[in-house]
């Protein structure tokens, strides 16, 4: 055993945390800033460009000092040195869990089974470079001898979500190559991205670990086919390249070795944008800024490595999402970026947390008997204010919401950009205070409406609050701060699978779905559907009449 295998609901901290909820649950967050009027200096932290205000959350002293007791009880210290250390901490896939060596600075010595694996990311991060810097400058051309113009990345999960993720949400620091995610298995995905696209201009980026996903193959096929109608086969070579640890299963789909990117086993799909499964976001923002969101990315990393508990961005957002999840039961978070350009950040995040950490088995093999894994979910505000924000507000569920806004705006448009902080403010503020019967009297009488319809109306506009959020200020939205705020995630994460005594780094609950799907496409194939429940096969049967 490589990580601590503690069941956390049998330490002491959580035992005092449970008769503490009894204590704290029912106090207005309005009241714990009446009695400490200091909290926000309490309960944030300044760190680079990152202000991190968690004093809109219903906690005191005792609740911060319980949960870092919690994360001490648990060995998050040293589970932290052997993830750094490149221990097997996926233990159920027998492998190590290193993305962040894949930001380390090129003088380190991180060991994988004894082998320093530093000079072989440095020396895939060469050829990433030359290859971008290639592309972008137009040195490197398709098989007529033209410029390429457009990128597509096919892949799917973390060989999609990360690098469209980053690209979109750096669109302000693009190059002139338009670049194009395809990652569903449905058709209309591949062939609508494919019309208008011209194959003499056109760089395919086949991205897949495995290079065995039936979505990444089948597209990455019907791309190639697209091609090759289009332009001779043996152009394939100058048009298509592969991001993948499956040299065989590449090599085979006719993508010669030179041409291929590797990554190792120890880069989980869900952590990978910052290897080579991050190419499209290099040739789409430029070497230079995608090795400065590893470096945001690593500062991020020392962070969390050497700071402790109490001052530590990671754990503290990890323990209160622990706190929500495991003592108020509360079911899901809302993350709301205030940047139209992290609109893809929720849907990322969502692969991130998701998947890591929805497991119901612990370390030990046994069932698990509390809450894990947050259901994430998210829209940039001010959209979402016009949208869900209603049931974050008057709903009756408790939904801790975090807040993602930037001093500065990219365009430099300040009449938009205090519009959208002063919103960004405002909702922590109106979540946080809610309105009170007699500040809605006072509103409604202002208005000089009747007695009944002052009565009639005053319930609906009475606001609870005592809604929890906590409030990431950050200066400026570049490659190195967005480094930084992907990593922070990552971290709380690992943070979470730790304290909850699960393995975070495996995936089997997507495997089962993808084993019926083959079966049943078979039965597709063939158009003979065998015994499956009266629904599945009366479904399928529909389906084949045509
Ligand atoms: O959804 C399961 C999963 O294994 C993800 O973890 C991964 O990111 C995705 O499939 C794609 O895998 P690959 O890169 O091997 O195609």
């Amino acid at each position: 055993m490589t990580l601590p295998t503690i069941n956390p609901t049998t330490t002491k901290a959580w035992e005092a945390l449970k008769s503490h909820y009894e204590h704290i649950k029912n106090t207005h967050l309005k009241d714990l800033f009446e009695r400490f009027p200091n909290r926000a200096n309490d309960f944030s932290i300044s760190w680079n460009d990152f202000y991190v205000d968690y004093s809109k959350n219903r906690i005191d002293e005792t609740t911060k000092k319980l949960l870092i007791e919690l994360a001490k009880e648990v060995k998050l210290d040293k589970a932290i040195s052997h993830y750094f250390g490149g221990s097997s901490i996926n233990e159920t896939e027998e492998r190590a869990v290193l993305h962040t060596a894949l930001r380390a600075p090129s003088n380190q010595n991180i060991k994988v089974e004894g082998k320093n694996v530093i000079p072989e990311v440095y020396a895939v991060k060469e050829k990433i470079k030359n290859f971008s810097n290639q592309v972008i400058s137009g040195e490197l051309k398709g098989h007529t001898g033209k410029a390429f113009t457009d990128i597509v990345n096919i892949g799917i999960g973390g060989s999609d979500l990360g690098p469209a993720m980053i690209t979109e949400s750096l669109e302000f620091y693009k190059n002139h190559l338009k670049v194009h995610f395809i990652s569903n298995v449905d058709g209309d995905h591949v062939h609508q991205n494919l019309k208008g696209l011209d194959p003499e201009t056109t760089l395919f980026v086949v991205v897949s670990k495995t290079f065995s996903t039936q979505e990444t193959l089948s597209n990455a096929t019907t791309a190639r086919n697209w091609f090759t109608k289009k332009a001779p086969k043996d152009a394939v070579g100058n048009h298509f390249v592969a991001v993948s640890s499956n040299i065989t299963n590449v090599t085979n789909f006719g993508i010669s070795e030179e041409n291929i990117f590797p990554l190792w086993d120890w880069v989980g799909g869900r952590f990978s944008l910052w290897s080579a499964v991050g190419l499209s976001i290099s040739l789409s923002v430029g070497y230079e800024n995608f090795e400065a969101l590893l470096e945001g990315a690593y500062e991020m990393d020392e962070h969390f490595k050497n700071t402790s508990f109490e001052e530590n961005i990671p754990v503290i957002l990890g323990m209160l999402s622990i706190w929500y999840n495991n003592f108020f039961n509360a079911e899901s978070e809302a993350i709301i970026p205030y940047s139209q350009y992290l609109h893809r950040l929720p849907a990322y995040l969502q692969q991130g947390i998701m998947e890591s950490n929805g497991k119901s088995v612990d370390r030990n093999g046994n069932p698990i008997t509390y809450q894990t894994g947050t259901i994430i979910w998210g829209e940039p505000g001010t959209n979402a204010q016009h949208a869900f924000f209603q049931l974050i507000h008057q709903g009756t569920k408790l939904i801790p919401a975090e807040f993602i806004g930037f001093k500065y705006s990219l365009f430099e448009d300040q009449d938009h950009q205090d519009k959208l902080m002063a919103n960004f403010f405002a909702q922590t503020e109106a979540l946080m205070n809610g309105k009170t019967k007699a500040e809605v009297l006072d509103e409604l009488k202002s208005k000089n409406l009747s007695e009944d319809k002052l009565k009639k109306l005053t319930p609906f506009k009475i606001f609870e609050g005592n809604k929890p959020t906590t409030t990431l200020l950050i200066n400026k939205l570049t490659p190195k701060s967005l480094g930084a705020l992907v990593s922070m995630y990552e971290q709380r994460i690992f943070v979470q699978g730790v304290v909850w005594n699960i393995f975070s780094y495996d995936q089997w609950g997507v495997e089962l779905g993808k084993q019926l799907a083959t079966k049943i496409l078979s039965e597709i194939n063939n158009a003979k559907v065998y015994q499956h429940d009266s629904s599945t096969q009366k479904l399928l049967e529909r389906y084949l009449t045509k």
